[in-house]
């Protein structure tokens, strides 16, 4: 009975989320091109902070799209083909393009304050699609 009672609490220290933290949280191949498509989002977006003219910002915009676009069409490497979930990232991915499309519309018609302001909402609709999916970050 003991030796019952040890096995069994190995048992479920083992299954714990402690010691299974991917029954939880997604971990994207840093590798891939979606991750890598995804990085070079961010780091156009962060030139937003250098960014001076409504054209600074529009360029920007345009590389957001890029690759934000192509990765609208690529299967996230925590998701599988096929699933509803694929389906959820597009239609995710959908409306974060329509936003980004709409701040470079008011950026190539030189408003620079309009645009920044739809740019500064990216972050928030980032966290929530990030959570949404559980996608995790390597420490
Ligand atoms: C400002 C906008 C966004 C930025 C800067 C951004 C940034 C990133 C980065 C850097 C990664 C790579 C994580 C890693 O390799 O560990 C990533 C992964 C991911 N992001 Fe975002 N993201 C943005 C918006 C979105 C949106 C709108 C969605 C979905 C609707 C989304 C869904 C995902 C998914 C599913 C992954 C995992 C990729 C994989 O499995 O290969 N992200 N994101």
């Amino acid at each position: 009975m003991q030796k019952f009672v040890y096995t069994l609490s190995i048992v479920l220290l083992l299954s714990s989320p402690v010691f299974a933290p991917n029954s939880f949280a997604a971990f994207p191949d840093e590798d891939s091109v979606v991750s890598k498509n995804f990085k070079q989002v961010g780091r156009a977006l962060r030139g937003m902070r250098s960014a001076e003219t409504a054209e600074d910002v529009a360029k920007i915009l345009k590389k957001v799209k890029k690759f934000s676009s192509k990765n609208r069409d690529l299967i996230p490497t925590i998701m599988v083909e096929g699933t509803p979930q694929v389906g959820e990232y597009q239609k995710g991915m959908d409306e974060f393009l329509a936003q980004v499309d709409k701040a470079l519309a008011l950026a190539e018609a030189g408003d620079k304050d309009g645009a920044t302001a739809i740019v500064k909402k990216f972050r928030d609709i980032k966290k929530g699609a990030h959570d949404h999916f559980n996608v995790e970050w390597r420490k």
